[in-house]
Protein backbone atom coordinates (compact mmCIF):
# COMPACT_ATOMS: atom_id res chain seq x y z
CA UNK A 1 0.00 0.00 0.00
CA UNK A 2 1.24 3.33 -0.74
CA UNK A 3 1.46 6.28 1.57
CA UNK A 4 -1.04 8.90 2.08
CA UNK A 5 1.37 12.13 1.26
CA UNK A 6 -0.21 15.00 -0.42
CA UNK A 7 2.48 18.36 -0.42
CA UNK A 8 1.43 20.07 2.23
CA UNK A 9 -1.50 22.86 1.81
CA UNK A 10 -2.87 20.63 -0.93
CA UNK A 11 -6.56 21.27 -0.99
CA UNK A 12 -8.91 19.58 -3.26
CA UNK A 13 -11.28 22.46 -3.48
CA UNK A 14 -8.40 25.33 -4.57
CA UNK A 15 -9.78 26.86 -7.47
CA UNK A 16 -6.47 27.64 -8.88
CA UNK A 17 -6.10 23.53 -9.06
CA UNK A 18 -9.37 23.21 -10.48
CA UNK A 19 -8.39 25.73 -12.85
CA UNK A 20 -5.86 24.02 -14.00
CA UNK A 21 -6.54 20.30 -14.06
CA UNK A 22 -9.33 17.55 -11.87
CA UNK A 23 -7.12 15.95 -9.48
CA UNK A 24 -7.34 12.45 -10.58
CA UNK A 25 -3.74 11.18 -9.88
CA UNK A 26 -4.31 12.74 -6.23
CA UNK A 27 -7.97 11.20 -5.69
CA UNK A 28 -6.78 7.84 -6.74
CA UNK A 29 -4.01 7.68 -3.99
CA UNK A 30 -6.42 8.84 -1.44
CA UNK A 31 -9.00 6.22 -2.46
CA UNK A 32 -6.25 3.53 -1.82
CA UNK A 33 -4.27 5.16 1.01
CA UNK A 34 -6.87 7.40 3.19
CA UNK A 35 -10.51 7.59 1.18
CA UNK A 36 -11.42 9.64 4.42
CA UNK A 37 -8.85 12.54 4.91
CA UNK A 38 -8.86 15.31 6.65
CA UNK A 39 -7.81 18.08 4.54
CA UNK A 40 -6.48 21.48 6.73
CA UNK A 41 -7.78 24.82 5.72
CA UNK A 42 -6.62 28.33 6.99
CA UNK A 43 -9.34 29.24 8.76
CA UNK A 44 -12.21 31.18 6.90
CA UNK A 45 -10.49 30.46 3.50
CA UNK A 46 -13.98 28.58 2.57
CA UNK A 47 -16.55 31.14 4.20
CA UNK A 48 -17.18 28.61 7.03
CA UNK A 49 -14.72 29.83 9.49
CA UNK A 50 -13.89 26.61 10.84
CA UNK A 51 -10.25 24.44 9.89
CA UNK A 52 -10.87 22.10 7.24
CA UNK A 53 -13.24 19.37 5.83
CA UNK A 54 -13.28 15.33 5.27
CA UNK A 55 -12.20 14.58 1.69
CA UNK A 56 -14.54 11.11 0.90
CA UNK A 57 -13.04 9.63 -2.15
CA UNK A 58 -14.53 6.11 -2.34
CA UNK A 59 -17.85 5.65 -4.42
CA UNK A 60 -19.30 3.33 -1.45
CA UNK A 61 -18.47 5.90 1.08
CA UNK A 62 -20.01 9.04 -1.45
CA UNK A 63 -22.83 7.05 -1.78
CA UNK A 64 -23.02 5.97 2.24
CA UNK A 65 -23.15 9.63 3.07
CA UNK A 66 -25.60 11.11 0.24
CA UNK A 67 -28.19 8.28 1.63
CA UNK A 68 -27.96 8.61 5.09
CA UNK A 69 -29.13 12.24 5.19
CA UNK A 70 -30.23 11.97 9.44
CA UNK A 71 -26.31 11.80 9.73
CA UNK A 72 -25.15 14.13 7.13
CA UNK A 73 -26.81 17.28 6.36
CA UNK A 74 -26.54 20.01 3.60
CA UNK A 75 -28.53 22.10 5.26
CA UNK A 76 -26.22 23.11 8.07
CA UNK A 77 -24.01 24.34 5.59
CA UNK A 78 -25.27 24.66 2.58
CA UNK A 79 -23.94 21.78 0.02
CA UNK A 80 -21.65 24.35 -1.31
CA UNK A 81 -18.06 23.14 0.00
CA UNK A 82 -16.08 26.57 -0.47
CA UNK A 83 -17.57 30.02 -0.98
CA UNK A 84 -14.51 32.78 -0.20
CA UNK A 85 -13.10 34.30 2.25
CA UNK A 86 -15.52 37.51 1.77
CA UNK A 87 -18.03 36.09 2.58
CA UNK A 88 -20.56 36.06 5.68
CA UNK A 89 -22.15 33.66 7.87
CA UNK A 90 -25.49 35.85 7.00
CA UNK A 91 -24.48 35.13 3.32
CA UNK A 92 -24.31 31.73 3.71
CA UNK A 93 -27.78 31.61 5.33
CA UNK A 94 -29.31 33.55 2.57
CA UNK A 95 -27.88 31.04 0.11
CA UNK A 96 -29.52 28.31 1.82
CA UNK A 97 -32.98 29.87 1.69
CA UNK A 98 -33.07 30.66 -1.84
CA UNK A 99 -31.40 27.29 -2.82
CA UNK A 100 -28.29 29.03 -4.35
CA UNK A 101 -26.28 25.58 -3.55
CA UNK A 102 -27.95 24.08 -6.95
CA UNK A 103 -27.29 26.72 -9.72
CA UNK A 104 -26.20 25.75 -13.07
CA UNK A 105 -25.42 28.74 -15.14
CA UNK A 106 -22.55 30.77 -15.45
CA UNK A 107 -24.19 33.73 -13.49
CA UNK A 108 -24.68 31.16 -10.42
CA UNK A 109 -22.23 28.72 -10.33
CA UNK A 110 -18.96 30.56 -11.36
CA UNK A 111 -18.30 32.69 -8.06
CA UNK A 112 -14.95 32.64 -8.21
CA UNK A 113 -14.36 33.44 -11.61
CA UNK A 114 -13.51 37.42 -12.16
CA UNK A 115 -14.90 36.70 -15.94
CA UNK A 116 -18.60 36.25 -13.92
CA UNK A 117 -18.66 38.01 -11.25
CA UNK A 118 -23.10 38.86 -9.72
CA UNK A 119 -24.99 40.05 -7.64
CA UNK A 120 -26.83 38.16 -5.32
CA UNK A 121 -30.09 39.07 -6.58
CA UNK A 122 -29.48 37.89 -10.02
CA UNK A 123 -28.62 34.59 -8.54
CA UNK A 124 -31.49 33.81 -6.63
CA UNK A 125 -33.62 34.79 -9.30
CA UNK A 126 -31.81 32.52 -12.09
CA UNK A 127 -32.15 29.71 -9.56
CA UNK A 128 -35.66 29.80 -8.60
CA UNK A 129 -36.67 29.79 -12.88
CA UNK A 130 -34.34 26.78 -13.19
CA UNK A 131 -35.45 24.46 -10.43
CA UNK A 132 -39.06 25.48 -11.64
CA UNK A 133 -38.17 23.93 -14.99
CA UNK A 134 -36.96 20.92 -13.99
CA UNK A 135 -39.97 20.51 -12.19
CA UNK A 136 -42.17 20.43 -15.12
CA UNK A 137 -40.32 17.93 -17.12
CA UNK A 138 -40.83 14.09 -17.92
CA UNK A 139 -38.62 11.58 -17.48
CA UNK A 140 -35.89 11.59 -20.05
CA UNK A 141 -35.29 8.88 -22.49
CA UNK A 142 -33.19 5.96 -21.30
CA UNK A 143 -29.89 4.77 -22.57
CA UNK A 144 -27.90 7.24 -24.30
CA UNK A 145 -24.38 7.77 -24.13
CA UNK A 146 -25.34 10.77 -21.76
CA UNK A 147 -24.87 8.59 -18.91
CA UNK A 148 -21.08 8.13 -19.98
CA UNK A 149 -20.56 11.37 -21.18
CA UNK A 150 -21.60 12.53 -17.30
CA UNK A 151 -19.23 9.69 -15.96
CA UNK A 152 -16.46 10.64 -17.53
CA UNK A 153 -16.43 14.47 -17.44
CA UNK A 154 -18.22 14.59 -13.70
CA UNK A 155 -18.99 18.35 -13.88
CA UNK A 156 -19.93 18.47 -10.71
CA UNK A 157 -16.50 17.51 -8.75
CA UNK A 158 -17.72 17.65 -5.11
CA UNK A 159 -20.73 18.80 -2.47
CA UNK A 160 -20.95 18.91 0.91
CA UNK A 161 -22.63 17.43 3.91
CA UNK A 162 -22.19 18.61 7.73
CA UNK A 163 -22.36 15.56 10.55
CA UNK A 164 -25.08 15.74 12.46
CA UNK A 165 -23.54 13.73 15.62
CA UNK A 166 -20.23 12.10 16.36
CA UNK A 167 -20.00 9.11 14.53
CA UNK A 168 -17.40 7.06 12.04
CA UNK A 169 -16.97 6.99 8.50
CA UNK A 170 -14.28 4.42 7.04
CA UNK A 171 -12.17 4.14 10.13
CA UNK A 172 -12.25 7.99 11.37
CA UNK A 173 -14.02 9.13 13.66
CA UNK A 174 -16.27 12.35 12.42
CA UNK A 175 -17.38 15.19 15.32
CA UNK A 176 -20.86 16.93 14.76
CA UNK A 177 -20.31 19.91 13.08
CA UNK A 178 -17.33 18.92 11.07
CA UNK A 179 -17.88 18.91 6.99
CA UNK A 180 -17.49 16.57 4.64
CA UNK A 181 -17.19 16.50 0.89
CA UNK A 182 -18.39 14.29 -1.52
CA UNK A 183 -15.54 13.29 -4.03
CA UNK A 184 -17.69 12.50 -7.30
CA UNK A 185 -15.14 13.18 -9.54
CA UNK A 186 -13.20 10.86 -7.44
CA UNK A 187 -16.03 8.31 -6.84
CA UNK A 188 -16.78 7.74 -10.37
CA UNK A 189 -13.23 7.21 -11.19
CA UNK A 190 -13.25 4.01 -8.43
CA UNK A 191 -11.75 0.48 -10.20
CA UNK A 192 -14.03 -1.26 -7.19
CA UNK A 193 -16.91 -0.39 -9.75
CA UNK A 194 -15.84 0.69 -12.74
CA UNK A 195 -13.84 -1.84 -14.82
CA UNK A 196 -11.07 0.34 -16.16
CA UNK A 197 -12.49 3.44 -15.26
CA UNK A 198 -9.90 5.60 -17.44
CA UNK A 199 -11.86 4.20 -20.81
CA UNK A 200 -14.81 5.89 -22.22
CA UNK A 201 -17.17 3.89 -23.01
CA UNK A 202 -20.69 4.48 -23.39
CA UNK A 203 -21.67 1.01 -24.01
CA UNK A 204 -21.08 0.25 -19.97
CA UNK A 205 -23.86 -0.99 -18.61
CA UNK A 206 -24.87 -0.88 -15.38
CA UNK A 207 -23.60 2.64 -14.98
CA UNK A 208 -23.78 3.03 -11.63
CA UNK A 209 -22.11 6.59 -11.40
CA UNK A 210 -22.92 9.39 -9.04
CA UNK A 211 -22.19 11.88 -11.35
CA UNK A 212 -25.77 13.72 -10.25
CA UNK A 213 -25.49 12.93 -6.66
CA UNK A 214 -25.11 9.53 -4.58
CA UNK A 215 -28.80 8.80 -4.05
CA UNK A 216 -30.80 10.50 -1.54
CA UNK A 217 -33.18 13.05 -0.60
CA UNK A 218 -30.81 15.64 -2.95
CA UNK A 219 -30.39 14.05 -5.89
CA UNK A 220 -30.32 16.03 -8.95
CA UNK A 221 -33.83 16.96 -9.93
CA UNK A 222 -33.02 18.50 -13.44
CA UNK A 223 -31.14 14.68 -13.92
CA UNK A 224 -33.77 13.60 -16.92
CA UNK A 225 -33.53 17.28 -18.48
CA UNK A 226 -29.54 17.14 -18.32
CA UNK A 227 -29.92 13.79 -20.17
CA UNK A 228 -32.03 14.66 -22.58
CA UNK A 229 -30.46 18.26 -23.33
CA UNK A 230 -27.21 15.82 -23.71
CA UNK A 231 -28.08 13.13 -25.69
CA UNK A 232 -29.74 15.77 -28.15
CA UNK A 233 -26.68 18.37 -28.17
CA UNK A 234 -24.01 15.33 -29.24
CA UNK A 235 -26.39 13.77 -31.93
CA UNK A 236 -27.22 17.72 -33.33
CA UNK A 237 -23.51 17.97 -33.43
CA UNK A 238 -22.47 14.53 -34.60
CA UNK A 239 -25.19 15.31 -37.16
CA UNK A 240 -24.27 18.76 -38.43
CA UNK A 241 -20.65 18.82 -37.80
CA UNK A 242 -19.26 15.61 -38.11
CA UNK A 243 -15.47 17.22 -39.44
CA UNK A 244 -15.52 18.90 -35.38
CA UNK A 245 -11.87 18.70 -34.11
CA UNK A 246 -9.84 20.25 -31.56
CA UNK A 247 -7.50 23.13 -31.98
CA UNK A 248 -6.04 23.62 -28.72
CA UNK A 249 -6.57 23.16 -25.29
CA UNK A 250 -9.55 24.57 -23.33
CA UNK A 251 -10.03 27.97 -21.01
CA UNK A 252 -11.17 26.11 -18.06
CA UNK A 253 -13.69 27.44 -15.16
CA UNK A 254 -11.59 28.90 -12.02
CA UNK A 255 -14.24 27.13 -9.18
CA UNK A 256 -13.58 25.08 -6.25
CA UNK A 257 -16.41 22.59 -7.44
CA UNK A 258 -17.52 22.69 -10.73
CA UNK A 259 -15.01 21.01 -13.36
CA UNK A 260 -15.85 23.88 -16.55
CA UNK A 261 -14.67 24.81 -19.67
CA UNK A 262 -15.04 28.28 -20.78
CA UNK A 263 -13.68 28.45 -24.08
CA UNK A 264 -12.66 25.39 -26.19
CA UNK A 265 -10.95 26.28 -29.87
CA UNK A 266 -12.39 24.00 -32.58
CA UNK A 267 -12.62 23.57 -36.37
CA UNK A 268 -15.64 22.34 -38.66
CA UNK A 269 -13.66 22.08 -41.63
CA UNK A 270 -12.86 18.66 -43.15
CA UNK A 271 -9.17 17.25 -42.01
CA UNK A 272 -6.73 18.46 -45.35
CA UNK A 273 -6.54 15.73 -47.83
CA UNK A 274 -3.29 13.22 -47.03
C1 LIG B 1 -25.00 17.43 -16.45
C2 LIG B 1 -25.78 18.24 -15.73
C3 LIG B 1 -26.00 18.12 -14.25
C4 LIG B 1 -25.23 17.51 -13.30
C5 LIG B 1 -23.88 16.81 -13.49
C6 LIG B 1 -25.91 17.67 -12.04
C7 LIG B 1 -25.43 17.20 -10.83
C8 LIG B 1 -26.07 17.37 -9.60
C9 LIG B 1 -25.54 16.91 -8.34
C10 LIG B 1 -24.21 16.19 -8.15
C11 LIG B 1 -26.43 17.25 -7.39
C12 LIG B 1 -26.30 17.01 -5.88
C13 LIG B 1 -26.92 15.73 -5.44
C14 LIG B 1 -26.78 15.57 -3.96
O1 LIG B 1 -26.46 16.54 -3.23
O2 LIG B 1 -26.98 14.44 -3.49
C15 LIG B 1 -27.51 17.95 -8.03
C16 LIG B 1 -28.61 18.47 -7.38
C17 LIG B 1 -29.57 19.21 -8.00
N1 LIG B 1 -29.69 19.47 -9.35
FE1 LIG B 1 -28.47 18.77 -10.79
N2 LIG B 1 -27.08 18.34 -12.24
C18 LIG B 1 -27.18 18.64 -13.57
C19 LIG B 1 -28.20 19.31 -14.19
C20 LIG B 1 -29.26 19.86 -13.55
C21 LIG B 1 -30.30 20.61 -14.20
C22 LIG B 1 -30.38 20.85 -15.72
C23 LIG B 1 -31.14 21.03 -13.23
C24 LIG B 1 -32.39 21.82 -13.32
C25 LIG B 1 -33.03 22.04 -14.45
C26 LIG B 1 -30.66 20.53 -11.97
C27 LIG B 1 -31.26 20.74 -10.76
C28 LIG B 1 -30.80 20.25 -9.56
C29 LIG B 1 -31.44 20.52 -8.28
C30 LIG B 1 -32.69 21.35 -8.06
C31 LIG B 1 -30.66 19.86 -7.30
C32 LIG B 1 -30.85 19.88 -5.79
C33 LIG B 1 -31.74 18.82 -5.29
C34 LIG B 1 -31.83 18.90 -3.76
O3 LIG B 1 -30.97 19.50 -3.11
O4 LIG B 1 -32.78 18.37 -3.22
N3 LIG B 1 -29.52 19.82 -12.21
N4 LIG B 1 -27.28 17.99 -9.37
Amino acid sequence: MRCPHLPDGFDFTDPDLLQARVPHPEFALMRETAPVWWCTQPPHISGFGDEGYWAVTRHADVKYVSTHPELFSSNTNTSVIRFNETISRDQIDVQKLIMLNIDWSNKMAAYDDPEYAITEEVGAEAAMEIVAYSMNLAAARKECPAEEIVRWATPVVSFQRTATQDLELGGQRIRKGERVGLFYSSANNDPEVFDSPDVFDITRDPNPHLGFGGGGPHFCLGKSLAVMEIDLIFHAIADVLPDLRLLEDPRRLRSAWLNGIKQLQVTTAPPPAA
